[in-house]
């Protein structure tokens, strides 16, 4: 059974905030955000605009771009670490759009997100469990950031992408391959810190509170720009497809410096690069879907094209997925 993306959408809050914003909250700048980063502004949600609603804008501009209606879609995977039910956000947001006869569940693997979802909306398909399938990345990192850690506050920024999945004659996920090293977990956290305790005796049962997001940057750095070439070089290979053939690499938009690194180190022109971090920043789960929506919309990417989808973050985890457009 093929499975093709029958569509795409995205969606970002209204409210941005440009990068001289932050020059009078810490000791940083404007220059140094754009050029060690590529980042010049970032959409933030506020108090009223939920994790759900994102995802529900988004998924309703790719439902419309497919014309299916949410009830005929059969399974909601939503990739996010940022939902606003710790039990799954999936369910609030099948609620949302009204996709009555779907299963949800929601998929954590922070910025590899959203590669891991499509590939599991993938596995679906091909082995004829469901029809249609709504595959959403979706993140407010906003709400887990140090706004005093000027290591991390000044990358993330708060949007959704979503996709629809079909079964088709024709394939458009030619390849994939996803990685986990969670030796090297510590590099990039959002954990779950005790700060008070339930007295049972002597022994203590912690209450759950989140600590806000910690990241060794320099380590991440280092780790994408050596794993993620690698990784889209033996997806490529096991599809027996060359670098020079691929068309458009959509990776996760995570620092413009990074995606350098990488292109240099698969030796392809930066131009096929698909980059929108300086409107954006880094919004986790949310960032390939987003940009691939981008590219989708202006007519970029062109049927019959190679894409190559390539994320990674904390875990960490990182993997690519081949597509023919
Ligand atoms: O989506 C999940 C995956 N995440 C990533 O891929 C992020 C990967 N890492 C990065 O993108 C980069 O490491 C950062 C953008 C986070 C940092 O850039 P860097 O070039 O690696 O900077 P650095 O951490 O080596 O810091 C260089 C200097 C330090 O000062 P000293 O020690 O040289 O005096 C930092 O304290 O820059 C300082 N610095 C800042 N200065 C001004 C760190 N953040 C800032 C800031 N403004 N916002």
């Amino acid at each position: 059974m093929g499975v093709h993306i029958l569509s795409t959408g995205s969606s970002v809050p209204n409210f941005s905030v440009e990068n001289h914003y932050f020059e009078d909250m810490i000791e940083t700048s404007d220059h140094w955000i754009s050029t060690r980063t590529g980042i010049k502004k970032r959409h933030l949600a506020p108090s009223s605009h939920s994790l759900t609603q994102l995802a529900a804008e988004a998924s309703n501009n790719a439902l419309s771009a497919a014309n299916i209606k949410p009830a005929d879609i059969d399974l909601i995977i939503l990739a996010t670490s940022t939902p606003d039910d710790l039990f799954g956000s999936a369910s609030q947001l099948q609620a949302e759009i009204g996709a009555t006869s779907s299963l949800a569940f929601d998929i954590t693997a922070a910025c590899s997100g959203f590669i891991v979802a499509l590939v599991t909306a993938a596995q679906f398909v091909q082995t004829g469990s469901y029809d249609n399938i709504l595959v959403v990345g979706a993140d407010t990192m906003s709400r887990w950031i140090n706004w005093s850690d000027r290591s991390t506050c000044i990358l993330f920024g708060d949007g959704a992408g979503a996709v629809v999945v079909g079964k088709s004659a024709k394939n458009s996920i030619l390849g994939f391959k996803l990685c986990t090293d969670g030796q090297l977990n510590s590099h990039l956290q959002l954990m779950n810190v005790p700060l008070e305790a339930q007295q049972f005796g002597v022994t203590e049962i912690p209450q759950g509170h989140y600590n806000s997001i910690t990241m060794n940057g320099k380590e991440v750095y280092k780790f994408a720009v050596f794993q993620v070439p690698s990784v889209i070089k033996e997806c490529l290979n096991n599809v027996n497809i060359s670098i020079d053939e691929v068309d458009w690499f959509i990776l996760h938009q995570a620092n413009t410096r990074i995606l350098e690194a990488i292109a240099n180190r698969l030796s392809i022109p930066f131009s096929k690069m698909i980059t929108n971090l300086e409107h954006y920043g880094n919004t986790s789960a949310a960032s390939i879907p987003l940009a691939l929506d981008e590219a989708n919309r202006s007519d970029k990417i062109q049927p019959g094209q190679i894409i190559v989808l390539a994320g990674f973050g904390a875990g960490l985890t990182w993997g690519a997925i081949v597509l023919k457009w």
